[in-house]
């Protein structure tokens, strides 16, 4: 495909983001399962249901400006979820565990806010104000989730880790 105009790049980063939350809602089920600590298991599964609906409300972006909203499969999203698969399998022990969960979603978090970052900043130059501020939306729940997640780490997460 051909991107020769600035709107038909910012559409493009929208399709890689429903990419991105797609793969990212199955990820998170995953990880919910995969996860020991009640406070990690909710965190993720409350995002889980907001991946859910952000992605929704990128396909009904996409869908306004007449683009097709399953054009595009996030290639760098399919190898950070094949890295959290992978680390994983590797792991012995529900606290190394649990610890490795939150560092492989963080680096999830930090690639989807990135993403949101741009696009919204894509939809100001357009001045597509309804759209940023829906992407902006997006951007701070992405944001808050990363945050949870740190503090969970902190607060107990990664002392149990240590000390198993
Ligand atoms: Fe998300």
């Amino acid at each position: 495909m051909e991107i020769s105009h600035f709107k038909d790049l910012y559409l493009a980063e929208l399709q890689e983001l429903v990419s991105v939350e797609d793969q990212l809602a199955e990820a998170l089920l995953r990880m919910a399962a995969a996860a020991s600590h009640p406070a990690l298991k909710d965190a993720l599964v409350d995002h889980h249901a907001e991946t859910l609906r952000q992605k929704e409300r990128l396909v009904g972006i996409l869908q306004k400006h007449g683009a097709d909203p399953t054009a595009h499969v996030d290639q760098a999203m399919q190898a950070l979820i094949r890295e959290t698969r992978k680390m994983l399998g590797m792991l012995v022990g529900d606290d190394l565990r649990d610890a490795a969960l939150i560092a492989s979603a963080q680096k999830l978090e930090h690639y989807e806010i990135a993403a949101y970052g741009s696009a919204a900043a894509l939809a100001g130059q357009l001045e597509l104000r309804d759209d940023q501020t829906i992407l902006h939306d997006s951007l701070e729940e992405e944001k808050e989730a990363d945050a949870v997640l740190t503090d969970i780490a902190k607060g107990e997460v990664n002392q149990d880790a240590l000390a198993a």
